[in-house]
């Protein structure tokens, strides 16, 4: 497959992509090594690049994403800017801060720095959350945050934020032109959920891509072979966030960093799960979809989205159906989904639950540290209470203690009609103790997230007596 994509202001054909070659390594092979690879898994940020790309808001900025694990494939037609393209002429403003403030000593991530705070610097959101996604070995971070805040609340006028009046064209469809030659043409990106369905059908084989931060694992390090990858890039059905008077409706190829930024205040569990998940480059790729397609059970959402009663709007060959989440995982990386069906949208009801006077909703992430790493628990609960303070209903959501994300059931039906006090509390710590079995594995053992699973909830009711 033959794709043009703009580098650094400069038009790039690249003839007989592979859609399973990563924009990391095309940068590298071409000769543009100033992009690093560090752990070629996205953890790192060594490889960051910035890519114009459309925000929440409908206008253009520069989103960091690692090129690790991006399929050069998806990049078609964008607009990439890597650590080459900063400097025009003298030193980039950021490039000059941080050697000002000597945030470099082996240099190696450095360029994953510089291109986290450009993409930063032209939203004005230079801060710690900016390269969350980075690690510096050997500089000390002390630094580098001085760097940043040389930068911080700049309203740069220059020609890179000219480029940003300029609209993208919307993404053009990849690989329809010949269908007949699925073997010459195995990367697919249409433009509607239609064309999905149909191609699905024509080849059951296929394998759904969206932001590509899981599959992307098994690209960057040759694990898997895709025979044909359908992606949900640019299907427009998939991309949307619908605020009604009952839910929200969210499309399953909405980036999260969407999400973020569009429903903050809705659902404030949602909002704090998403403030532990992965790293800006990876939430600036990353969609709900995937994070539920996936099945994986340390998925951080789901949990989440378990406690606040979501369901799923799938389509498939026999039209459209709804499935409650909880209904939706089946076992170990196994779900509902069935041949040649796709994940449209998520729903969350805002309706209050009737007699309801309080809503406590909150979510909580274990992991080994603070900001992009996996869960070893995560946890999500919903309490309604009545005006006697007794529980209407309630939601105990978990990641990390079984083969699927899951309900606390029983524990949710013994905590109905109880008073919501310490003595309840008591009662629902000695179910919650045998509620799962989970796994003891490199990051905990079973007696470990036993007592997470207690801990946390009593931790919810501590934080809302
Ligand atoms: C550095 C790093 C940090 C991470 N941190 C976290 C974290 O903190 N918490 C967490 O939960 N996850 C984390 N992840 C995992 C990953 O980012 C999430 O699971 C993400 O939501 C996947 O979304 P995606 O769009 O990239 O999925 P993809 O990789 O594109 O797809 C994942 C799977 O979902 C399927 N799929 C995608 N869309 C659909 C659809 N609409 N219908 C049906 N199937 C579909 C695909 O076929 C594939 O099997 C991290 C990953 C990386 C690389
Ligand atoms: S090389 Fe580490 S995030 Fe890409
Ligand atoms: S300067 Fe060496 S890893 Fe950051």
């Amino acid at each position: 497959m033959n794709l043009t994509l703009t580098i650094n202001g400069e038009p790039v054909a690249v003839p007989n992509v592979s859609p399973t070659m990563t924009l990391l390594q095309y940068l590298r092979a071409s000769g543009r090594v100033g992009t690093k690879e560090g752990c070629a898994d996205g953890d790192c940020g060594a490889c960051t690049v910035a890519v114009i790309g459309e925000g929440s808001d409908g206008k253009l900025h520069y989103q960091a994403m690692n090129s690790c694990i991006v399929p050069l494939v998806s990049m078609a037609e964008r607009e990439i800017v890597t650590v080459e393209g900063v400097a025009n002429g003298s030193l980039h403003p950021v490039q000059e801060a941080m050697v000002k403030t000597g945030g470099s000593q082996c240099g190696y991530c450095t360029p994953g720095f510089i291109m986290s705070l450009f993409a930063a610097y032209y939203d004005g959101t230079v801060d710690d959350l900016a390269v969350e996604g980075n690690l510096c070995r050997c500089t000390g971070y002390a630094s580098i945050r001085r760097a940043a805040a040389l930068v911080t609340g700049a309203a740069p006028v220059d020609a890179f934020s000219e480029r940003l009046q300029h609209p993208l064209n919307p993404l053009p469809p990849l690989g329809l032109a010949d269908r007949e030659s699925p073997s010459e043409q195995p990367f697919y990106r249409p433009g509607a959920l239609s064309e999905v369905l149909m191609l699905l059908q024509r080849y059951p084989e296929a394998m759904l891509v969206a932001g590509a931060t899981d599959l992307g694992l098994e690209l960057s390090h040759h694990r898997q072979q895709f025979p044909i990858l359908i992606s949900l890039e640019a299907v427009t059905d998939l991309r949307f966030i619908d605020r009604r008077h009952d839910a929200v409706e969210i499309g399953a190829a909405v980036p999260l960093s969407h999400i973020e930024d569009q429903l903050r205040g809705v659902f404030p569990s949602l909002d704090e799960m998403l403030h532990w998940f992965a790293a800006r480059q990876v939430r600036n790729r990353a969609t709900l979809g995937g994070n539920i397609g996936t099945a994986s059970p340390i998925g951080d959402l789901p949990p989440v989205l378990l406690s606040l009663d979501a369901t799923l709007r799938i389509a498939g060959p026999n039209g459209e159906r709804q499935i409650p989440l909880c209904d939706f995982f089946k076992g170990y990386r196994q779900t509902d989904l069935q041949p040649g069906e796709v994940i449209v949208s998520v729903i969350i009801p805002t309706s209050p639950i009737p007699g309801s006077q309080r809503r406590l909703s909150q979510s909580y992430k274990v992991g080994k540290r603070g900001t992009d790493d996996i869960s070893i628990v995560a946890a999500a609960f919903t309490i309604d209470l009545d005006a006697d303070n007794r529980i209407l209903h309630a939601r105990l959501g978990y990641g990390g203690v079984a083969a699927t994300p899951a309900r606390a059931r029983g524990v949710e039906d013994l905590l109905i009609g109880q008073p919501w006090n310490a003595a309840t509390i008591e009662l629902a710590k000695v179910a919650l103790y045998d509620a799962f079995t989970p796994l003891t594995d490199l990051r905990g053992s079973a007696e470990y997230r036993k007592r997470l699973v207690v801990n946390l909830f009593e931790k919810f009711f501590v934080q809302h007596p």
